[in-house]
This record gives structure tokens, sequence and C-alpha cells, in this order.
């Protein structure tokens, strides 16, 4: 048992995912979210740049004393190197190894689709999980990089036309690729899913890499012995790099409940 908080982080309001799910599968656990606002979007950026600023969002969270760290970010969770991951004071998942060991469970055709950002897709990091798995999988990767300004500019209504007819120029050619089941390779994609899933059809699986993160992180604190003590009043505290008010409505949106926050601002350059 370990009363300190699980860290998840993303590169903005995408990691939310992640966090709804942890509050509905582990409600004692406390949760430090940091969301790096101010220097999203992550996607973009190159692969030396992106492990730097996942050092600092490390730092700032293992700052806080969390006794385990949760990359809900897709691009995060490609770039970062495993030595790394590995050599950290605490366990460390992401979300990438979650949402492929899911996406091999439900492919029945072995025709996988994977979105992400442009970062993430350029890294591989889903095709190397997926063919360790099955070298026989069929894996077709795509980079939708206007999904995360999208999503963080709140284009996320479901029938946004926006968001309609650029998920129909994204998608139509993995539909044309016949994929049985589709990763949401992006923690910010979950919040679009109604547009990508009115493109790919009802009998194409969406995996969400946010939800299957948290399942992950659930997994490894039981086998880790690292659960909260029965009875512990669970609870997020949110970090951002830029205004805190502007992570308030995806909180509201996304995590839903009575989650209200605190969100604080912090200096993550200093990390
Ligand atoms: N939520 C992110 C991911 O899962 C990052 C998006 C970005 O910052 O580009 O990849």
């Amino acid at each position: 048992m370990d009363e300190r908080a699980i860290g998840v982080f993303d590169s903005g309001a995408g990691g939310l995912t992640a966090v709804r799910q942890l509050r509905r599968l582990l409600p004692e656990e406390k949760i430090v979210y940091f969301g790096d606002t101010g220097r999203v979007p992550y996607g973009t950026r190159s692969p030396s740049t992106i492990f730097q600023y996942a050092r600092q969002d490390i730092a700032f969270l293992l700052s806080k004393n969390v006794k385990f760290l949760l990359a809900a970010c897709g691009t995060v969770s490609s770039i970062l190197p495993a030595d790394y991951a590995a050599a950290l004071p605490v366990p460390y998942a992401g979300v990438v190894d979650a949402a492929s060991a899911a996406a091999a469970a439900a492919t029945k055709t072995g025709r996988i689709g994977v979105i992400g950002t442009s970062a993430t897709i350029r890294s591989g990091s889903y095709e190397e999980r997926l063919h360790r798995m099955n070298a026989d999988y069929r894996v077709f990767a795509r980079a939708c990089p206007m999904f995360v300004p999208l999503v963080e500019n709140g284009y996320v209504e479901p029938g946004d036309p926006v968001t309609a007819a650029i998920a129909r120029q994204y998608l139509t050619p993995l539909r044309e690729d016949e994929v049985d089941t589709l990763i949401l390779g992006c923690t910010h994609y979950p919040l679009i899913a109604p547009a990508i899933a009115g493109v790919m059809g009802p009998e194409v699986t969406l995996i969400d890499a946010g939800r299957e993160g948290a399942l992950l992180a659930r997994r490894r604190l039981t086998e880790l012995g690292l659960l909260a003590p029965a009875g512990q009043t669970g609870g997020a505290e949110y970090y951002v790099s830029d205004e805190p008010e502007g992570l308030l409505p995806f909180i509201r949106l996304f995590v839903g409940g009575d989650e209200r926050g605190p969100v604080t601002r912090v200096a993550i350059d200093n990390y």
C-alpha cells in the first residue's frame, strides 16, 4: 500500500482522458496531473526537444513525491528512451505499450490502423510494438496533425463540421485500407471520437490510448503493491505551464463529475 499520488502528464489537455479513467477505476487514488499547456503541441517538435520537455515534466512530478508516472501522451511515450524510463526512481508506464496490447487483443483480421501526432508516427513506435507481438500484422499509420489544435481550441462538440471535414480528409485512406481496429494513438483524440467513428464506421474498434494507459497503470500498481490504502480519499490536483483558467473547461468536460481543480501554474523551465 502506498498513499502517495500517481503522477500523470501530457503536453496539454489530452491526458485528462487518462485522468477520467483513473478517477473511475481507482477512486481512492490521489492524482497529480501536469499539462504543459504553455508548450503544447509536442507532436510537431523534434525528438530531442520532446525528450527535454518530458524530462522537465517528470522532474516536476517527482518533486511532488509521486509513486508512479504515467505518460498520458502518445508523443512522449513514443520518444522517451526505454533506458531512461527504466532508470527513473519510480515505476513508469506509457500509453503506447498499453494501446498496442489492447489493439492486438481486439483485432480479428490483423489489419490495424494507427493515428497520432507527426512525431509519434515518424517514430514508428506503435508498429514496433505491434510487430513485436505479431510480425504478420498489417499496420497502417497516419499522422493527423490538425487534431490536437482542434481539441485544444474546443472543436469537440459531436457533429462539429470543421472537425468532421478534417476527420474525413485524414481517415478516408485508413477506411479504404480496411482496418478492423484503429488506435487513437494520441490522448487528445478520444475527445473527438464521434467524428473519428463517423468516418471509420461502427465495425471498426477504436482503441483509446488514455483509457488503456489508465488500465495499465492499475495493473502495474496492483502488481507492485502500490495501490492506495482502502478508504483513502482520492482526488486530483492539476498543474499547467500557462494560465490555469485554460484547463478548467477541459476538466469539466473530460474528467466530469464535480472535478474543479485546483489548477496551479508551474514555471516548468525551472525543472
Ligand atoms: N496528447 C498528445 C499525444 O498523446 C500530444 C499532442 C501534442 O502535444 O502534439 O501525443
